[in-house]
């Protein structure tokens, strides 16, 4: 948790950083187009750089401190634990279909389509709010990492029970599939190939302490480049109670 910690300061750090120096530049800005409005002596250039730097510098600053707002929001998924939302019993298959029914705008906008084989009537005893967070990261990872833009995928949730008290549910893609290097690393902090371009890196993370605490279970990844990417979690049908 510590390394954790250091880590998120070291993450927001940066976002923090550029939105600071962007509405620093903007006041200086806005000083000097104040001391221009004073003296009288503003000219339509003047004006016109100043709404360019307003322009740039507040957009920076929106997008910056969303950036910051959405490692926050991560961070404090990775803190769930056992609280990890209500526990009751559920039907698995409805929890399923409603997890990529809520994911189909953006599914149906790249062109992925969804096949899921889940037999009718498991009931889990545990919480649907963290399976249903563990899905919609496999799902989005496959969207944003397995292919290119334009390329529509080939995306499977299939269940079965490999023995009555446990129920397996493998997420596969057929996208790019993950590099040898890289699949040793994907469930740690902070672990990314997008960094720059939205990824923090700590989606497989909450997706490992979502699975291996609250829920009980493991997880695990088989993928090649080229050959797509399954993800297997396995859990007991009843949720370990907690302590
Ligand atoms: N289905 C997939 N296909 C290809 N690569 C994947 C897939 N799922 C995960 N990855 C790889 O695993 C890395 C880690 O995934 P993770 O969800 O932890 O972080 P992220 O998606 O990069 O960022 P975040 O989820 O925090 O926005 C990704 O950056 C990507 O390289
Ligand atoms: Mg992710």
């Amino acid at each position: 948790m510590g390394a954790l910690v250091g880590g998120v300061a070291h993450e927001i750090n940066t976002p923090v950083g550029i939105a600071l120096s962007c509405a620093s530049h903007l006041a200086d800005a806005t000083a000097r187009l104040r001391t221009l409005f004073a003296a009288d002596d503003i000219g339509v250039d003047d004006f016109q750089r100043y709404l360019d730097t307003a322009g740039e510098a507040s957009a920076l600053v929106l997008s910056n401190c969303e950036r910051a707002a959405a490692l926050i929001r991560s961070f404090k998924q990775v803190a769930v634990d056992r609280t990890s939302g209500e526990r009751r019993t559920f039907d698995l298959a409805t929890t399923i279909r409603e997890t990529v029914a809520s994911l189909s705008p953006r599914l149906r906008q790249d062109g992925h389509t969804v096949t899921i084989a889940c037999p009718e009537t498991i009931a889990v005893d545990g919480y649907p709010g963290a399976l249903s967070q563990v899905l919609t990261n496999f799902v989005m990872n496959a969207v944003i990492h397995g292919y290119d833009p334009g390329v529509g995928g080939h995306l499977r949730v299939s269940v079965d029970l490999p023995d009555a008290a446990t129920v397996r549910l493998v997420f596969s893609d057929d996208g790019k599939g993950i590099a040898e290097e890289h699949r040793t690393r994907i469930f740690d902090p902070f672990f990314t190939t997008r960094r720059g371009s939205g990824g923090s890196g700590l989606g497989l993370h909450i997706v490992y302490n979502l699975v291996t605490g609250p829920l009980g279970g493991s997880v695990t990844v088989d993928s090649a480049p080229g050959r797509g990417t399954a993800f297997t979690v396995t859990v007991p049908l009843v949720a370990p109670v907690k302590e």
